[in-house]
């Protein structure tokens, strides 16, 4: 009995690594009319996928969504193994300044950000600090994957 259910664990521990979770910002309230700050959807859908126990990726379907002035995706996390898969683009508040630095990710290993757009508004604005190894330094557009 207690072999049986240990096996079970074991078999659901693998499925769940297999398949990453998904964590879409539109299903946070992230709008991509490039307008409506969408601060709070993108860091909800952190928070799920940091609080994962296996793989996680955050999906940022097409169209514009402006993120606010130095959003900070916090850790440690869960896991090791955040994607932030970007098919839109995602804009930066008018009038930031380079001062501050936009994005930034605390604390986080294994954060990996594919494709997507990056409108900085002709400011120096992406910044990756004390984060992991995939991160972009100073790109203006991303698309490495
Ligand atoms: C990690 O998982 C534990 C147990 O499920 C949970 O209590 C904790 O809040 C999670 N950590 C994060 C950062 O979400």
């Amino acid at each position: 009995m207690a072999k049986a259910t240990t096996t079970m664990i074991v078999c659901l521990s693998l499925l769940r690594v297999a398949m990453a979770a998904t964590y879409s910002v539109t299903d946070y309230g992230a709008e991509a009319d490039g307008q409506t700050d969408s601060t709070k959807a993108f860091l909800a859908a952190w928070s799920s996928a940091c609080g994962a126990a296996g793989p996680a990726t955050i999906y940022v379907p097409a169209g514009r969504f402006l993120v606010g002035q130095a959003t900070t995706f916090q850790g440690p996390c869960n896991n090791s193994a955040i994607t932030i898969l970007v098919h839109g683009t995602l804009v930066a508040p008018a009038g930031y300044t380079s001062a501050v630095n936009w994005l930034l990710f605390k604390y986080v290993d294994g954060v990996s950000i594919l494709g997507g757009t990056i409108d900085g508004r002709g400011q120096a604005f992406w910044a990756c600090k004390d984060a992991g190894r995939s991160c972009p330094q100073g790109a203006t557009v991303i698309d490495y994957a």
